[in-house]
């Protein structure tokens, strides 16, 4: 038996349009990803990042999405092939997923607070007051300030950034084993952004595993120890060692990626 943690296998996605028609936004892809390692896709927009990413939690609505091949093994078991049980379950504990817009993931009704405890309460087995207990933990984990407060903000009375910062405590305070982040960064300013980056790879450590999703070789070089590059639904690049990608990409497209973000730098 391999060790891989995740290990996607031949994987196509495709979506069914309303009048039957089937657009494959994925094809054949394979990816594999271990504890203590960060896997960054990357791409153009439209390449498959988010329908190959979104396929391991299962997040991708389905119709229309389909799989017409592949596996995607999460410690040696199908989640392609798991019942809709299962599936909560490794969902919920196991995998935590943090997506590019807070604010649309966050419930607007209820306090930061009440969201972070609730998550907790459901899923662990603890009591309500440990649960706000630690909902206050993370909050200042993830560098909000004034934590206190903040459990009884709104998330709309949160900037841009702290929502995100929450976002992530939502995602790891369970302790998943594999983290998926899909543009986490893409929405907010520069500086907030490498604020954001270095908070994510404080957190994820050797017994957990980050896949990234990104259209930015800058975030790359800062967080992956692995990438795969796509494009057209294919991943035409993959490199277990980034910085030698950086010198000298192999594919024409991934050097053109690697030119264009050079002179986007300058
Ligand atoms: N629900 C859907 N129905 C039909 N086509 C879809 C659906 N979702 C995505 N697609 C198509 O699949 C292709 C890949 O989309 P995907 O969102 O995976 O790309 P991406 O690399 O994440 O792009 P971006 O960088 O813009 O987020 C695109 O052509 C997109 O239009
Ligand atoms: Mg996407």
């Amino acid at each position: 038996m391999n060790g891989s943690l995740l290990e996607i296998e031949n994987l196509s996605v495709s979506y069914r349009g309303e009048d039957g028609s089937v657009f494959t936004a994925a094809s054949e892809v394979s990816l594999s990803l271990n504890r203590g390692e960060s896997l960054c896709i990357v791409g153009e927009s439209g390449s498959g990042k988010s329908s190959v990413a979104m396929s391991v939690p299962r997040l991708l609505p389905s119709p229309p999405a389909f799989w017409p091949q592949g596996r995607i093994l999460f410690d040696g078991k199908d989640i392609l092939a798991m019942s809709p049980k299962e599936l909560r379950s490794v969902r919920a504990r196991r995998i935590g997923v943090v997506f590019q817009d807070p604010i649309g993931s966050l419930s607007p009704l209820h306090r930061i607070g009440d969201q972070l405890a609730e998550t907790l309460f459901l899923h662990c087995d603890v009591s309500r007051s440990a649960a706000r207990a630690t909902a206050l933990e993370w909050l200042h984990k993830v560098g909000i300030p004034e934590p206190e407060q903040r459990l009884k903000a709104y998330p709309h009375e949160l900037s841009g950034g702290m929502q995100q910062r929450v976002m992530i405590a939502m995602a790891l305070m369970l302790g998943p084993d594999l983290i998926i982040a899909d543009e986490p960064t893409t929405a907010l300013d520069v500086t907030v952004q490498s604020q954001i980056l270095s908070l994510m790879r404080s957190l994820v450590g050797k017994d957990s595993a980050l896949l990234l999703i990104t259209h930015d070789l800058g975030v790359v070089a800062k967080m992956a120890s692995k990438l795969a590059v796509m494009k057209d639904g294919r991943v035409i690049e993959t490199a277990d060692d980034v910085s030698a990608f950086f010198a000298n990409p192999s594919h024409p497209h991934s050097r053109a990626l690697v030119a264009e973000a050079r002179k986007m730098e300058l």
